[in-house]
């Protein structure tokens, strides 16, 4: 039988980070031209997971999945196993019998040598999970059922993640993204199922809005070649802020008002002071994420992205990191006629890499 072929986008973090963390905080991401993929092949009396970099352990299932008794060892999966869960949650839901099916991931977001870029591994494997299976099943689901979907299993995961990556991987393009409150939809998921979460009250202020890219601006990526944890990270943060200090309520506030402008910014009637208020907007979020590194003792501006960054602004361009930071990739909004050439000189000096990233354009109607 034919495979069903699914890629999901990679994602980068724009504006926003750390911040979105909270509900309803805004943020800025966008999809990038880089893809995971997954192959799903119907099975006969077993299902299974493999992906060639992690062939010395595939998982095999040959219950039926309504009793899916996963191998809950095999780490590298739980992205793919808590999405296969809530979509085999919800086929039940509409009275669909279980098949088994062998599925194939193929990662097209890491470095050949096998170190990640950060470019949202996770959040694409998810994405492109519920994607095959909703086409295996032929569940129909929406973009907004697949995003939805997605968080619910990712957030089975990595309880506080945004999932500002999820809705970047399933929607593509430029997007503005508030993060629904992740107990309230677990409290909801374990009262109504998959099935009753879908659509109801319980996301709250969670919001995917398509953005335009800044017209007149190019968009660059520089990669540091140090790959970051952003779990570490984010619980450094936290464990090193009070989330109900002065200083928190400021930050939050402050970055609000910043990507508030970013999104003003690349909206559909762009004029000339656009470019400018994308250009300050970015500026100020990279200070901002500074300030809080420095207040929580965390470094999420390295110093190899501190040059990135450094190399950027000094040709009138405006950079930060990208997602939590401590290495990975940092991102360069730069205006028409700066000297790029100078800044990849920079970089090149300083060993970072520029990665020739493109946006993976929008899908469907929002
Ligand atoms: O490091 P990344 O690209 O996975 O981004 C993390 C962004 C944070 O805001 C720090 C965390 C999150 O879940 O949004």
């Amino acid at each position: 039988p034919d495979a069903i072929v699914v890629r999901a986008a990679g994602k980068l973090f724009v504006a926003g980070e750390y911040a979105v963390v909270s509900p309803g905080q805004p943020s800025v991401l966008i999809a990038v031209d880089r893809y995971l993929t997954v192959s799903l092949t119907a099975g006969v009396d077993a299902g299974s997971i493999h992906s060639p970099e992690y062939s010395r352990m595939p998982v095999r299932w040959t219950r039926g999945v309504d009793g899916l008794t996963l191998d809950r060892e095999h780490h590298p999966y739980d992205y793919v196993i808590a999405a296969i869960e809530a979509a085999e949650q919800l086929r039940a839901s509409r009275g669909l019998a279980p098949r088994f099916f062998d599925l194939r991931i193929d990662s097209g977001l890491d470095d050949p040598s096998g170190r990640k870029f950060g470019l949202g591994s996770s959040a694409a494997v998810t994405v492109a999970t519920i994607a095959a299976i909703d086409a295996f099943y032929g569940l129909r689901l929406t973009l907004r059922e697949r995003y939805e979907l997605a968080m619910l299993a990712t957030i089975v995961v990595a309880p506080n993640a945004s999932g500002g990556d999820v809705a970047a991987s399933t929607y593509g393009g430029w997007i503005g993204y508030r993060s629904p409150d992740r107990d309230l939809l677990r409290r909801a998921r374990a009262e109504s199922g998959v099935a009753g979460v879908l659509g109801s009250p319980a996301w709250g202020d969670a919001e995917i809005v398509r953005l335009e890219p800044p017209s007149g601006l190019d968009l660059l990526v520089g990669w540091t070649g140090h790959p970051a944890s952003t779990e570490r990270l984010v619980s450094g943060v936290s464990r090193g802020t009070n989330a109900t200090s002065t200083d928190q309520t400021a930050f939050l506030a402050a970055s609000r008002a910043c990507v508030d402008d970013l999104w003003r910014a690349l909206s559909r009637d762009q004029d000339a002071a656009s470019a400018d208020l994308a250009l300050a907007s970015l500026r100020r979020n990279r200070r901002l994420l500074q300030e809080l590194g420095a207040r929580s003792g965390v470094t999420i501006e390295t110093d190899r992205l501190r040059i990135l960054c450094d190399a950027a602004e000094d040709i009138g361009a405006a950079a930060k990191p990208s997602g939590a930071g401590g290495g990975d990739c940092g991102i360069v909004l730069a205006p028409a006629g700066a000297d790029l050439a100078g800044m990849l000189r920079a970089w090149e000096t300083n060993d970072i890499r520029h990665l020739t990233i493109g946006v993976h354009p929008p899908e469907g109607e929002h």
